[in-house]
């Protein structure tokens, strides 16, 4: 097995159902809690600090912590291991609201963000989630967690104590001092579990030195009870809903949503499970938003996905459902702990102003960083107007109001860059893609017509655009395998060569799709089985044949299949239909689909030699997993890193193996160097 299947594969010591034995159960739950705790009692501390009084409560903030990751387990079925704790998106937001319509209004704008979600999740369930990639393109999203960093940096500097025309007082600058230096150690130098929770260890660390300093004050831990119960609100009891402050809070659910859908990602390649299909986006996006209103409910937070629990997964490989719950409940119990919490509370400012300086930076760099991965290309225009525009609304103080008096609304800061970050980029035309270079692949201009070499016959022209993905990316990414055998790339260069004919080219597609096929069954198990050799008896291993079905991509993929029978000649055949509409931005159309009817229970490798720009192959495995496959497996002869980039991302689970990666995409969206249209070469249509 290749090294990287291994990896992959050598996966998860518990599964999502899987329940670890008592004393590693408890332990497993006690450390994911612990990875979500910082983070999680922050942002009550830091909204208060932001509104100058007490909006959230620690005790509350852990139990609709807990509580969320019930409700989200119960609702995905148990079928993602999420953790959930409070958002870092809404502490300027919430503290906001809080200053214009008090608890009222910081509540109820919790509960609308909640409402929105679940009405984002039926839409999902409805119509796909597709629209989502339109509406929250990586240039909207990237600015907005800018915004959210930057927009709290000098809380930050307030809370060290440094802030402009304020008075020193160097023990809490000392304190704020070791509290930076031991999380930014913690960050670059910890191995292990205790590089997940560098916040956690900074601020123990800090308030150690707080503590040794004189600056902090026990009586409150003196006077707690042992248990206390958590004050929660309750609308119309202990406070009157405010909607019109609360819609102000509303637009950030844009941006937590991105988060939600980029984490379930994250966690899905690294549990070898395509979450946003199974749960599903639909099942994952009400277990949040669920969360969210009964957190706004009772008077604390917004919930979220969290980063650390990706990092917990990856790093346990436990992604046992039975784990999370617990560390759920232990949230709670934790909530209800009243030293405890007011333990927690008697950490000083400059601890909070030391780990903020770092966290608030971190959100912004995170921001950076999704447009950075995802190249957003700011040669364009249109990429620049809306990222710029939004970075000014957003952190410039603007505010919008509609309305007067008790019937305003105003959107200001976040929310307003929100909406219009998504509105520019929505309406605002496209400009055509800037060519940085033009190269002449003068081999390439008639590489479409096959075996015919009259030289006349291009259909991919020779004007090349920038390259968004390279084929060293593509080459890193987890689930993709090339070939790179000598023998594999002699037999693509008798494909690519435009003098091949039509017999000598399907022969070799087969011939190339064998060794393809023994690759990516290199994790096929096998039944022990006894037989007898002319010489002794012994016990081997045997396929089971009708664990498998072939699936080519019709026209193309049918000249594979002749190859991977000759491997598993037993194996049931699907066939999908499709074209790439040349007059729709080269688009699959589904023209037919017929597949084994018990295809839910076989691993299906689906097959088409060309992986181009990824969109046959998107809907092709979306389809079979309508029908309920589980494990699919995507064979191409040449794929272009545009495409891997595409399949990948929509369905982290599936594994595709290819002959060669290459180069790019031509403005055509024909591979280059490629070898032509594929289906035209096989059938000696053109
Ligand atoms: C080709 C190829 C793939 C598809 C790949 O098919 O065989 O199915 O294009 O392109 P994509 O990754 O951009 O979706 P085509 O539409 O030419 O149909 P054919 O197989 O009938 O020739
Ligand atoms: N389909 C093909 O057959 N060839 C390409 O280069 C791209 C899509």
């Amino acid at each position: 097995m290749s090294e990287k299947a291994t990896t992959q594969n050598a996966a998860l010591k518990y599964d999502l159902h899987d329940k670890p034995p008592v004393p590693q159960w408890i332990v497993l739950a006690i450390q994911h809690v612990f990875a979500m705790f910082g983070a999680t009692i922050l942002v009550p501390i830091l909204v208060n600090a932001q509104a100058g009084e007490e909006v959230l409560t620690i005790p509350v903030t852990l139990v609709c912590a807990g509580i969320g990751t019930l409700i989200y387990i119960v609702c995905t079925k148990a079928g993602s291991p999420v953790f959930l704790g409070s958002s870092f998106a809404f502490i300027a937001p919430v503290a906001a609201a809080y200053t214009r319509g008090g608890k009222g209004g910081a509540f109820t704008g919790i509960m609308v963000v909640g409402i929105i979600y679940i009405i984002v999740a039926l839409i999902v369930k409805l119509v796909g989630k597709r629209w989502i990639d339109r509406v929250l393109p990586p240039v909207v999203i990237g600015p907005m967690i800018m915004i959210i960093g930057l927009g709290l940096a000098s809380s930050a500097v307030g809370q060290i104590g440094i802030a402009s025309g304020t008075d020193i007082d160097w023990k809490g600058v000392i304190v704020a001092l070791a509290t930076f230096v031991i999380t930014a150690l913690v960050m670059v130098l910890a191995k292990g579990f205790l590089k997940i929770i560098p916040f956690l260890i900074g601020i123990i660390g800090g308030y150690i030195v707080a503590v040794l300093l004189g600056l902090v004050d026990f009586t409150p831990v003196l006077e707690a009870g042992f248990f206390s119960i958590p004050h929660f609100q309750f609308p119309g009891v202990t406070y009157t809903p405010n909607l019109g402050v609360a819609l102000t809070i509303a637009p950030i659910a844009i941006v937590t949503m991105a988060e939600h859908i980029g984490d379930h990602t994250a966690l899905g390649a690294i549990i070898g499970k395509d979450l946003l299909h199974k749960p599903g986006l639909d099942r994952t996006l009400l277990g949040d938003g669920l969360a969210t209103f009964v957190a706004g409910l009772l008077g604390g937070p917004a919930n979220t996905t969290y980063g650390e629990n990706t990092s917990v997964v990856g790093m346990t490989r436990v992604a046992s459902v039975w784990v999370t719950g617990t560390a759920g409940i232990f949230a709670i119990i934790l909530g209800f702990l009243g030293k405890f919490t007011a333990l927690v509370q008697t950490i000083p400012n400059p601890v909070l102003g030391g780990v903020s300086l770092l966290l608030y930076g971190f959100i912004a760099v995170n921001g950076l960083k999704v447009l950075i991965q995802n190249q957003t290309n700011f040669n364009k225009n249109k990429n620049i107007i809306v990222a710029s525009t939004m970075l000014v609304l957003g952190l410039g103080g603007a505010a919008l109001t509609f309305g007067t008096g008790n019937v305003s609304l105003t959107f200001s800061g976040m929310s307003l860059a929100a909406i219009v970050g998504v509105v520019l980029n929505l309406f605002l035309p496209e400009e055509r893609e800037p060519i940085i270079e033009e190269i002449g692949y003068e081999e390439e201009e008639d590489a479409q017509g096959g075996a015919d070499d009259d030289g006349d016959s291009a259909e991919g022209g020779d004007e090349e655009v920038e390259i968004p993905f390279t084929a060293g990316d593509a080459r890193d990414l987890p689930n993709v395998f090339e070939m790179n055998h000598p023998i594999i790339t002699h037999k693509l260069r008798v494909l690519r060569d435009k003098k091949t004919g039509t017999k000598e080219f399907r022969e070799v597609v087969e011939e190339v799709c064998v060794y393809m096929c023994y690759r990516a069954l290199e994790d096929a198990e096998l039944n022990e089985v006894e037989i007898e050799t002319p010489i002794t008896k012994m016990v081997t291993g045997e396929l089971d044949e009708n664990r498998y079905a072939f699936v080519p991509i019709l026209r193309a993929g049918m000249g594979m299949l002749g190859g991977l029978t000759q491997v598993i000649p037993n194996a049931k055949i699907g066939h999908i239909g499709m074209y790439r509409d040349e007059k729709n931005g080269n688009k699959p159309v589904n023209y037919f689909f017929k597949v084994p009817s018990d295809i839910e229970h076989r691993t299906v490798i689906l097959l088409d030699p060309m992986l181009a720009t990824g969109g046959s192959a998107v809907d092709a495995i979306d389809m079979l997993k309508e029908k309920g496959v589980k494990s699919i497996k995507f064979l191409c002869v040449i794929a272009a890193p545009e495409g891997l980039k595409v399949v990948t991302e929509a369905h982290p689970d599936v594994p595709i193996y290819c002959g060669a990666i290459d180069d790019h995409l031509n403005e055509k969206a024909y591979i280059v160097p490629g070898l032509g249209d594929a289906g035209d070469r096989i059938y000696g249509t053109k």
